[in-house]
């Protein structure tokens, strides 16, 4: 795969179009290094859904008429989803409507009933283990709580999933370790610390260190914000942002934040009705929401008071 987003990246050979084959470890060293090193703000991405049909890649995540439930609490009904290579998709919805069950259907951890998902083209439901294993490095997952490991420090937190999917030498992990903690803004004596020692907005960017320890295309992100004073949470923001302009990664971030929604968003995925009722730019569900439960939250008076500012590149 390639595209305007893949500069920090070494190239990849195909084996089937569009789609890469399970790397190497030297690819997957190249690839990690390629990640940690890359901190120099390259030029805005080219406009997701066009970079897609430019390299003809399909969709990093598609969702096809999926249906899950639990006993006789249904909680989608023929959901449907197509997320754009490049892009920071907000997911909002009411509590309780599916946000986290969505997530954790797209990484894996919640088998559908029915229907499909696509995650870089492959359906998840015919992987073979190796395609799986392959597909596990390509995402990085901050859970909502963080789900940092309470007895290993920081920077043994963001080494799990190095350990699990690399085998590199423990200086070499070490050094990438640093290197993801200094990328998201953590101050190198955070290393040693263990989770229960930090603030709530240090480990929130702990376990974002964790999600981009393999230098993934995808991170999915589940209420970053939540629990974070508002200028810590505007901080976060800035630092999605920028991490995503700079890797030229795909953000599925849920989130209930309206402030996040505008200041981050490009796409805003709206469930409700155990569907996706509509999609769209922040503005434009803002100027037509279409769904009673749209218009009461981006035409409600913190919606209309969420700030409006032009997507940030630094912090
Ligand atoms: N493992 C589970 N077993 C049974 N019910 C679940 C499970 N996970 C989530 N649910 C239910 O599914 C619904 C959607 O949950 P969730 O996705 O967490 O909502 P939210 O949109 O607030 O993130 C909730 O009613 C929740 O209780
Ligand atoms: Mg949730």
């Amino acid at each position: 795969m390639s595209g305007a987003n893949d500069r920090a990246r070494p190239p990849r050979v195909p084996k089937h179009p569009g789609d890469a084959p399970p790397p190497s470890r030297q690819a997957e060293l190249n690839r990690a290094a390629a990640g940690a090193f890359a901190n120099t703000p390259t030029k805005k991405a080219a406009p997701a859904e066009k970079a897609n049909k430019a390299n003809g890649a399909p969709p990093p995540i598609e969702v096809c008429n999926l249906h899950k439930r639990f006993g006789s609490q249904v909680v989608f009904n023929g959901l449907d989803l197509k997320v754009h290579r490049g892009e920071i998709l907000g997911i909002v919805g009411g509590s309780g409507q599916g946000k986290s069950v969505l997530l954790r259907c797209l990484i894996g951890l919640l088998p559908p009933d029915r229907g499909q998902i696509k995650i870089f083209g492959h359906d998840v439901a015919k992987l073979s283990l190796k395609q799986r294993l392959d597909i596990d490095t390509r995402r990085g997952v901050l859970f909502q709580d963080g789900a940092l490991f309470g007895a290993l420090s920081v920077l043994q937190n963001i080494q799990v999933p190095m350990r699990e999917h690399l085998d590199l030498p423990e200086k070499l992990m070490r050094e990438l370790a640093m290197l993801k903690l200094a990328m998201v803004g953590l101050p190198p004596d955070a290393a040693h610390k263990f989770p229960a020692d930090l603030s709530g907005g240090m480990r929130k960017r702990a376990g974002l260190a964790r999600a981009l320890a393999l230098d993934p295309e995808i991170v999915f992100l589940d209420e970053p914000t939540a629990g974070l004073d508002p200028i810590g949470a505007a901080d976060f923001d800035l630092l999605i942002r920028k991490l995503q302009t700079t890797l030229g990664l795909t953000v599925f971030m849920v989130t209930h934040d309206l402030d996040s929604i505008f200041t981050v968003c490009d796409r805003v995925a709206v469930l409700a009705d155990q569907k996706i009722v509509r999609i769209g730019s922040p503005l434009a569900l803002r100027r037509d929401p279409g769904h009673p439960w749209i218009k009461e939250y981006f035409c409600g008076i913190r919606g209309r008071n969420a700030r409006l500012h032009p997507p940030a590149t630094k912090p």
